[in-house]
């Protein structure tokens, strides 16, 4: 955490980079690389349910904030459902200009820390993040889940989309291989979590899980980015990755891995409130 109150990041007309655009391909986070490949959707289970997601969470006419919107995505997802305002927080400066581009006078976007946003107590209806629990720490994880239930009125909900593992009773040898093998692949510390693990992280936060439902972790395979990414960003990653033998070996190792846990891991979507 740096300890500095959140920023707020003004809209520019300009496309601004994309994250970690300065850094090689073989060391950049994964998430970052398969957006320099063209990919938009950066959640493991994908569009699909994520827009579940948002439904159950009920934006129209809702203060949302939007802990680590990444590119925007979801944003624009949340920006066209109506709600009365749209609040985004995002760690890296990069990030933060993107999503302040795509929600323009239609929002809020500042840099800073999704566990410190210095946003008001009970001042929200919706609070998101996809993605982003996933890389944390156990006790990063509480810490922004216990942020996202201050924020909340009561009866306002919560909603996350994480990596998941199964079974619940996952065996422990696996779990750390599986581990140690995606921080080698992507870059980045990933502690994917059970089911049960995900919904105690939320009632750890005083929140009352009502929906829960899973998709198989896809981010990599054909099917699921012709769906997630068009036809037009399907090509435009295809592009990508045959002409950049750089981009396409690290692709292809992050691709080997999640194949060989296709059976281990999965998206999932939680949506808890807060009672009133
Ligand atoms: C994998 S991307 C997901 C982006 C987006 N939510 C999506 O699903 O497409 C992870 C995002 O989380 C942000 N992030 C990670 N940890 C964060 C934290 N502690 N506070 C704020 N942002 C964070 C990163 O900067 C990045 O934008």
């Amino acid at each position: 955490m740096t300890g500095l109150p959140p920023t707020a990041v003004p809209a520019d007309s300009s496309e601004p980079p994309l994250p970690y655009a300065d850094r090689p391909v073989a060391t950049a986070p994964g998430h970052w690389v398969l957006a320099r490949a063209g990919k938009r959707v950066l959640r493991p289970g994908g569009a699909a349910l994520s827009t579940a997601m948002l439904g159950h969470a009920r934006l129209a006419g809702a203060d949302v904030v939007e802990l680590a919107p990444g590119l925007g995505r979801t944003a624009a997802e949340v920006i066209a459902a109506a709600p009365a305002s749209y609040t985004a927080v995002d760690r890296d400066p990069d990030a933060a200009r993107r999503v302040a581009a795509v929600v323009g006078d239609d929002g809020t976007v500042r840099q800073g820390e999704a566990a410190s946003t210095g946003l008001p107590d009970a001042s929200a209806d919706v609070v998101i993040g996809e993605a982003m629990l996933s890389m944390q720490s156990d006790k990063a994880k509480a810490a922004i889940a216990a942020e996202a239930a201050r924020m909340l009125r009561p009866g306002g909900r919560y909603a996350i989309h994480e990596l998941g593992v199964v079974p619940d009773d996952i065996d422990d040898a696996r779990y750390t291989e599986l581990r140690k093998d995606l921080a080698r692949a992507i870059h980045v510390n990933a502690r994917p979590m059970t089911a049960a693990a995900w919904r105690q992280l939320l009632e750890g936060a005083g929140l009352v899980v009502e929906w829960v439902d899973t998709a198989p972790m896809a981010l990599l395979k054909l099917s699921r980015n012709l769906h997630d990414e068009g036809l037009g960003g399907f090509a435009r990653i295809a592009r990508n990755v045959l002409t950049d033998a750089e981009l396409r070996r690290r692709v292809m190792l992050m691709r080997r891995t999640f194949k060989r846990y296709e059976h281990d891991m999965m998206g999932i979507a939680l949506v808890a409130h807060k009672p009133e």
